[in-house]
C-alpha cells in the first residue's frame, strides 16, 4: 500500500518533513512547520480567487466538472429535476435525505406558513425608487429582516436555526415577487396557501384584479425545474460569501443578504441578465461570427459560457433547454433563441473555445425562457437567489455544525511599503498613485 503522504524536502534548509494527505488534500497549516529559522512565521500557500484549495469538508453537493457531473447528496441532478419538486429537493439539500410523504407534508405545510412578510418589511420596500434593482431591493430586505427577527442572532442554537431556515425560504418569494410588483407599480399580492411553491410565487407576481389567480400547468413546472437546478452549487462565490459571513456567527438574514450581494454580480447569478442584453446587442443571427470574433480578439467575454468548475456541458444548461422547449410550446418561441443557438454552435467547434473548454453554463438559456415566461431582464437573479436560499442555509448550518470551522480569516502576502514616518502636511509631495488605488 503506498503510503499516504508526501514527502518534501525544503531547499532553504536541507530539512526534509512528512506531510500526510487526505481525501487529495494536504492541511495548509502542516506547512506551517517549514521555516527557514525562528524568526520565520512559517511556510503559507498563496492561493487568489481560490483555485486549489478546499475550504470545508461537505457533504451536500459533488461536482465532477470535467465529466459535467451535479448531484445533490448523491442524487443526480436530472433525476431530481424530472422525479422531484423543489420543496422536496430542498429538504433534501437541509436534511440529507429525500422525505418521506409524512415528512415532505409537513415540511411544505411549515414553509407554507412562513411565506408571509411583516407589514413593516412591506412598507420597508415601498421606500426604494420606482427603478431600483431587484437585486438591490431584495438583498436590503432581506438584511432588514434580521431587525424583524432578532432572536435568529442565537446561531449556535439549533431550534432558532431551524425556524430561521424556515422562514427564508418561505419569505423569499414573497419578497422576490413584492420587488418585481414595486418596479411595475402594482400593488403587493399577499401569498395564498393554496398554491405550491412555484405556483404561489407566480401568483404573487403576475395576479392582477382576477379573485383567483390561475397558474399555467406548465410553466409553473418549468419555474419549479428551474429552481430545482439552482439550489446548491457547493463552494460557489455566493455560498463562500455565506459562510465566510456565517462563520462570524452573524445571523442567518444577514449572512444570506451578504450571499445575495455576491449572487448579484455579472460574473455569478447576474450572467443570464448579461447574456440577454448581449443577444439584444448581437441582435440577429447573421451577426453572430462577427460578435465571436470580437470576443476572441478579447474585447469582452461571450456571457453564459465558461465556469470555474465545469470543463465541459454544464448539466443543468442540458435541462433548462429542455425545459424552455416545453415553456416555447405554450409561449411561442423566443426570437433571441435562433442567436443563442447559433453562437452555442459556433462555439462548440471553435478552436478558441474548445481549447478552453468553455462551454454554455446554467445562466445560457435560463435568461431566454425567464423572458418567454414574461419576467424582465432585471429580475433574472432574483430568480436564481430564492431557490439558492435552500442550498446556502445547508452551507452555513453545515459550517455552524463542523466542529472543525472558526472565523473565516485568509492569510496575505504583504507586499506594502516597510515602516515609515508621517511626512507633516507642508512637506509632502505629490507621489505616483498607487496600482491598486
Ligand atoms: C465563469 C467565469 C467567471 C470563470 O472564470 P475562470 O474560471 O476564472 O476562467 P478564466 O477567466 O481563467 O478563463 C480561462 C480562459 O478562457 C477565457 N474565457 C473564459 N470565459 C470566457 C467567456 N465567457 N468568453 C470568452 N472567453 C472566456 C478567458 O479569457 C481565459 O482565456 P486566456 O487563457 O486566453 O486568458 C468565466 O468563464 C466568465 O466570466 N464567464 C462569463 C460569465 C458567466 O457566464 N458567468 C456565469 C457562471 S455560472
Amino acid at each position: 500500500m503506498p503510503k499516504e503522504a508526501l514527502s518534501i524536502l525544503d531547499q532553504r534548509t536541507h530539512s526534509t518533513y512528512e506531510i500526510p494527505t487526505h481525501d487529495g488534500t494536504i492541511r495548509a497549516m502542516d506547512l506551517r512547520q517549514m521555516k527557514t529559522g525562528p524568526e520565520d512565521f512559517g511556510l503559507m500557500t498563496y492561493d487568489p480567487a481560490f483555485m486549489n484549495t478546499a475550504s470545508c469538508r461537505s457533504s451536500i453537493t459533488f461536482i465532477d466538472g470535467d465529466k459535467g457531473i451535479l448531484r445533490y447528496r448523491g442524487y443526480p441532478i436530472e433525476q431530481l429535476a424530472e422525479k422531484c419538486t423543489f420543496l422536496e429537493v430542498a429538504y433534501l439539500i437541509l436534511f440529507g435525505e429525500l422525505p418521506t410523504a409524512p415528512q415532505l407534508k409537513e415540511w411544505v405545510a411549515e414553509i407554507t406558513h412562513h411565506t408571509m412578510l411583516h407589514e413593516t418589511t412591506k412598507k420597508f420596500l415601498e421606500g426604494f425608487r420606482y427603478d431600483a434593482h431587484p437585486m438591490g431591493m431584495l438583498t436590503s430586505t432581506v438584511a432588514a429582516l434580521s431587525t424583524v427577527y432578532p432572536e435568529a442572532r442565537h446561531v449556535l442554537d439549533p431550534t432558532v436555526r431551524a425556524l430561521e431556515i424556515k422562514r427564508l425560504i418561505g419569505k423569499m418569494p414573497t419578497i422576490a415577487a413584492y420587488t418585481y410588483r414595486h418596479s411595475l407599480g402594482y400593488p403587493y399580492v399577499y401569498p395564498d396557501n393554496d398554491f405550491s411553491y412555484s405556483e404561489n410565487f407566480m401568483n404573487m407576481l403576475w395576479k392582477m384584479a382576477e379573485p383567483k389567480y390561475q397558474p399555467n400547468p406548465i410553466m409553473a413546472r418549468a419555474l419549479d425545474i428551474l429552481f430545482i437546478l439552482h439550489a446548491d452549487h457547493e463552494q460557489n462565490c455566493s455560498a463562500n460569501a455565506m459562510r465566510a459571513v456565517g462563520s462570524s456567527q452573524a445571523d442567518p438574514f444577514l449572512s444570506t443578504a451578504a450571499a445575495c450581494a455576491a449572487l448579484s454580480g455579472p460574473l455569478h447569478g447576474g450572467a443570464n441578465e448579461e447574456v440577454l442584453k448581449m443577444l439584444d446587442v448581437i441582435g440577429s443571427k447573421d451577426k453572430v461570427p462577427a460578435y465571436m470574433d470580437k470576443v476572441k480578439a478579447g474585447e469582452f467575454k461571450l456571457m453564459g459560457f465558461g465556469h470555474r468548475i465545469y470543463k465541459n456541458y454544464d448539466p443543468r444548461a442540458r435541462i433548462i433547454k429542455w425545459a424552455a422547449d416545453k415553456v416555447f410550446e405554450v409561449t411561442g418561441r423566443n426570437a433571441k433563441l435562433d442567436i443563442a443557438l447559433e453562437l452555442e454552435r459556433i462555439a462548440l467547434e471553435d478552436d478558441y473555445f474548445v481549447k478552453r473548454k468553455l462551454y454554455p453554463n446554467v445562466d445560457f438559456y435560463s435568461g431566454i425562457m425567464y423572458q418567454a415566461m414574461g419576467f424582465k431582464p432585471e429580475i433574472f437573479t432574483v430568480l436564481f437567489a430564492i431557490p439558492r436560499t435552500a442550498g446556502w442555509l445547508a452551507q452555513w448550518q453545515e459550517l455552524i455544525t463542523d466542529p472543525e470551522q472558526k472565523i473565516a480569516r485568509p492569510r496575505q502576502v504583504y507586499i506594502g511599503e516597510g515602516a515609515r514616518d508621517v511626512v507633516p502636511m507642508e512637506n509632502r509631495v505629490v507621489v505616483a498613485p498607487h496600482p491598486a488605488a
